[in-house]
């Protein structure tokens, strides 16, 4: 694919391992999911308040959006962290992720009548054109390289019809002293594939895409952000 050509071999390669199968694993899974819905510990009282943060800032773009039980495809959908606000707000929810493992502790989204989980790759969905009033992508494209992020967002946008809620690590000058630092400890890169506010703006509009408004999770301690999104006709 012409996309994938431009992409050097180191790059793919790392998007490979940190973020198409670093969670394709029994052991991550289950603690991604403890990290923000296991008992409350010294050791994931971030991580539970920034979940609780991004479902708080969901909820509120979905308010702004105003549709009233909107179809909705959460990808990835991971362990399910929206599953409760998605099953009670939309008339019918898809959650679709490149991991089963992941998806395993995805309960509400099993059990619910209005939710169905779909192992597939945001890339190439099989989904058809506009088969969902809204996307929700949540902590994915930080993960990714720019490239694919475009080839993400083209299919956020074919099988869309009203918008798109998604986050990304936003680059500050803190935060990159921060991601540096990891880097030299040798500990696992949080955002790699992360941009700054002025490209992303550009890759949100060259998706076809007018950003209608923007949250910060945690301002001052977490560079993530969600976006609003709306396709321009
Ligand atoms: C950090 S987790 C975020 C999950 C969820 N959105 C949340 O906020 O809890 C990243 C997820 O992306 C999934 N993933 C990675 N690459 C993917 C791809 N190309 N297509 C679909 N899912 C992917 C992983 O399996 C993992 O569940």
């Amino acid at each position: 694919m012409q996309v994938k050509e431009k992409l050097d071999k180191e790059t793919l390669d790392r998007y490979e391992s940190i973020t198409r199968k670093n969670y394709r694993n029994d052991l991550k899974a289950r603690s991604y999911y403890r990290s923000y819905a296991g008992m409350v510990t010294p050791a994931n009282l971030y991580a539970k308040a920034i979940a609780a943060r991004e479902v708080a800032c969901v909820r509120r773009l979905l308010d702004d959006i105003g549709l009233q039980s909107p179809s909705c495809l959460d990808v990835p959908c991971g362990t399910g962290k929206l599953a409760k606000l998605l099953c009670s707000r939309a008339s019918m929810v898809v959650g679709a992720d490149i991991s089963a493992e992941m998806m395993s502790f995805a309960v509400t989204y099993k059990t619910s009548p209005n939710s169905w989980l779909v192992q597939a790759d945001a890339q190439q969905m099989p989904f058809a054109d506009k088969e969902f009033d809204l996307v929700l992508c949540l902590r994915l494209f930080h993960r990714v390289p720019k490239q694919l992020r475009l080839e993400m967002m083209s299919e956020f946008k074919r099988v869309s019809s009203a918008g798109v809620i998604v986050s990304m690590a936003i680059e500050g000058p803190w935060q990159r002293m921060k991601w540096r630092t990891r880097r030299v400890l040798r500990m696992t890169e949080s955002a790699p594939f992360a941009a700054n506010l002025h490209s992303f703006r550009d890759e949100v509009e060259t998706s076809g895409f007018a950003w209608r408004r923007s949250l910060s999770v945690m301002p001052g301690l977490s560079s993530e952000r969600l976006f609003l999104l709306s396709p321009v006709k």
